[in-house]
């Protein structure tokens, strides 16, 4: 298996090289080899979205993220790290200038930000948050791979990072896909510093060939989320991207 490199070469240039050696680690977790991973990263949004079973009540949000996704996140994720990287490095980007001391990553999925994030040297230590056992345990292996792990600690859910006041806050792809994205907003909003960053980015949308069934699409949650986005937090102008966005409190 090909070497780990270091945390000097988490960065943005080592995620453009290989996304910071996500299929050396996930064929590692995996059991895989590289050449079984390869046949995997192609289907993997199809074989998430099969994972789905269609309609979707909200209470059953938890299980699925929690029981039911499996590894599927993780090939998913995965695979489009590395098919959009410029994207994802521009997000890395944007974190590079919001990240400092206190950093929640929630719903960090595969950890590419988190692990960036810890990186930093503006970074005391990032709270990695994800619902899912799978994604957890791969991110704390990630961390321990590239001498990390020091600087990051992994949670099921924000109730046990203590009491902890966020610098910055991290949830990208990740609002649309909760019960309640205005819920969660609020708490987002009662945990930050006064001085605080959250980068926030959604997609109320199921897909057009609905690839993302998973996602919530409801008028009434979308308006409930954004009145609240409006009502308590002012965003703050950057020039990297549209999609994923700054916010202070107000
Ligand atoms: C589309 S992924 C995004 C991952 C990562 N933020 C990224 O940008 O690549 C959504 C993630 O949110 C997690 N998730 C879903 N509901 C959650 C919840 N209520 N609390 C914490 N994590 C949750 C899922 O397990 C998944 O890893």
């Amino acid at each position: 298996m090909q070497e780990l490199r270091s945390s000097r070469d988490v960065n943005v240039d080592g995620f453009l090289t290989d996304a910071l050696q996500v299929k050396a680690h996930l064929a590692r977790y995996l059991c895989l080899s590289l050449e079984e991973l390869e046949t995997r990263l192609p289907t993997s949004t199809d074989d998430l979205a099969d994972l789905h079973p269609g309609a979707f009540r909200p209470e059953d949000a938890t299980e699925f993220y929690e029981d039911k996704v499996g590894t599927g996140h993780l090939l998913e994720l995965a695979a489009w790290h590395l098919s959009s990287a410029d994207y994802i490095a521009d997000t890395l980007r944007l974190q590079g200038m919001a990240a400092r001391g206190q950093v929640l990553d929630f719903g960090g999925g595969i950890g590419t930000h988190a692990l960036s994030a810890a990186a930093l040297p503006t970074v005391d230590h990032v709270w990695f948050v994800d619902l899912n056992p799978h994604n957890q345990a791969f991110v704390q292996q990630r961390a321990e791979a590239m001498g990390l792990s020091h600087k990051l600690s992994v949670h099921r859910d924000l109730g046990s990072t203590g009491d902890v006041c966020f610098d910055a806050v991290v949830c990208l792809d990740v609002l649309e896909h909760l019960p309640d994205p205005s819920a969660q907003l609020r708490e987002f909003h009662q945990r930050m510093a006064t001085n605080a960053i959250a980068l926030l980015n959604w997609y109320f949308f199921k897909g057009h060939n609905d690839e993302y069934p998973f996602h919530f699409d409801e008028p009434s949650l979308v308006d409930c989320f954004f009145r609240t986005l409006q009502g308590q937090f002012l965003e703050v102008f950057h020039p990297l991207l549209i999609t994923a966005r700054l916010y202070k409190k107000i």
